[in-house]
């Protein structure tokens, strides 16, 4: 029988966010397949059709999109080429490949917005190791950020360097790099974008505060502590960003602003985010029902924001790996507006993300009380 939602939509990538794209449109009975290379992906368990396979193993790809209508990934580290085919062939991919591409590679992405009039930090490229002298010549700064190309992710494959290691011959990497200003100071927002290619509508800004350890955020406010002028100027700059990408789907603008007040992008993820998590319960529509919406056709939904939100992840600690039990359950229940997520990983691990929560305020004072109360006690803890 053929279910009001028809297509079946194929996601590369079986993660946590996947699992909550598919947990977004359950009540719809909306089908999905999914491929990953972990054979107990968080998706696995609601996938139609689970294909064990490395990301990048176009055969398997290609199998996702026989079997699928259309197509979407949660993750950047993908087989783009196999995908760019596919497209090319007809296949419905969203966001589209020719994104992907620009944005897998970190020094395509920045010579994207310095081609379009979209304000980022100062950059260089650096192809081999030799170059990072030369690179740095046209960089300001004592700390300078070095970033690989191709294949970081939370915050891996990103250094803050002192300009002296460079120059004493101590390069960060030894692959194609970027080489990038530091914004020194700077306030860290995102804002999430939707388009359905016609229409392109933003979430409110949400702010993020960063584990200087872990490199990771770990947790998120929103509404941000932004007047009006600066939160319209961010969202008209993501609007111009993935309208310039010509962007069909969901993205999250990654912006940093100076003390005075500049705003400059530093990256974009064409999926849902981490720093949207909170939309779920705090949005009206959130990130992941608007990204079903996209790819099955139907109008956006409203993005406002019903109440304050803080939101932050369960990481995995330190010196604990496997199983792992949660504490603190209790105390948490108890308190109002507590919203949790577990992302159904059977293992943990130092700095794997395991899950996240959500508290839910009259006022942001009041959902970030409760939500340091929460922290306190919530942990993840050896079994
Ligand atoms: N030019 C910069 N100036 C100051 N801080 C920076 C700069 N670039 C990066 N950072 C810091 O490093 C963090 C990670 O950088 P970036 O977002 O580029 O990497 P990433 O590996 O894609 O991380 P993630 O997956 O967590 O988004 C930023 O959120 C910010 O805190
Ligand atoms: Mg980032």
């Amino acid at each position: 029988m053929k279910q009001p939602f028809h297509p079946v939509i194929g996601i590369i990538g079986g993660g946590q966010l996947g699992k909550m794209l598919i947990e977004s449109a359950m009540s719809w009975n909306v089908q999905y397949n999914v491929i990953d290379p972990d054979p107990n992906a968080s998706c696995k368990a609601y996938a139609k059709t689970f294909i064990n396979s490395d990301l990048k193993d176009k055969e398997a790809i290609f199998k996702l999109a026989q079997i699928s209508d259309i197509l979407t990934y949660e993750i950047e580290h993908v087989n783009t080429e196999a995908l760019l085919e596919l497209e090319k062939q007809g296949k419905i991919i969203i966001p589209s490949p020719k994104i992907l591409s620009i944005i897998q590679d970190k020094g395509l992405q920045k010579q994207f917005y310095i081609d379009n009039g979209l304000p980022t930090a100062n950059f260089q490229l650096v192809q081999k190791n030799k170059d990072w002298k030369e690179a740095l010549s046209h960089i300001n700064g004592e700390k300078v950020v070095a970033k690989l190309c191709k294949g970081g992710y939370d915050g891996k494959g990103v250094a803050i360097v002192n300009r002296s290691e460079i120059l004493s011959g101590n390069f960060p990497f030894d692959e194609p790099s970027i080489i990038e200003e530091f914004v020194s100071e700077c306030r860290e927002i995102a804002v999430l974008v939707g388009s359905n290619g016609i229409e392109t509508i933003t979430w409110p800004c949400v702010e993020m505060h960063f584990d200087p350890t872990l490199n990771l955020v770990d947790m998120l406010f929103s509404p941000a502590n932004l007047d009006q002028e600066t939160e319209n100027k961010a969202c008209n700059i993501a609007i111009a960003a993935i309208k310039a990408l010509n962007g069909k789907g969901i993205f999250a603008v990654e912006l940093f602003i100076t003390p005075s007040g500049d705003i400059l992008i530093n990256e974009i993820a064409p999926r849902p985010h981490n720093s949207g998590h909170h939309t779920i319960e705090a949005c009206v529509t959130s990130q992941y029902e608007q990204l079903n919406r996209i790819l099955l056709n139907l109008p956006l939904g409203n993005t406002d924001l019903v109440k304050p939100a803080v939101m932050i992840n369960l990481i995995g600690p330190e010196m604990v790996s496997g199983n792992y039990k949660l504490t603190g359950l209790e105390t948490a229940m108890d308190i109002p507006g507590f919203y949790l997520h577990l992302y159904k990983k059977e293992e943990t691990r130092p700095g794997r993300k395991m899950g996240h929560y959500t508290v839910m305020g009259d006022s942001i004072e009041t959902a970030r009380t409760n939500a340091l109360k929460i922290k306190n006690v919530l942990k993840i803890s050896a079994l």
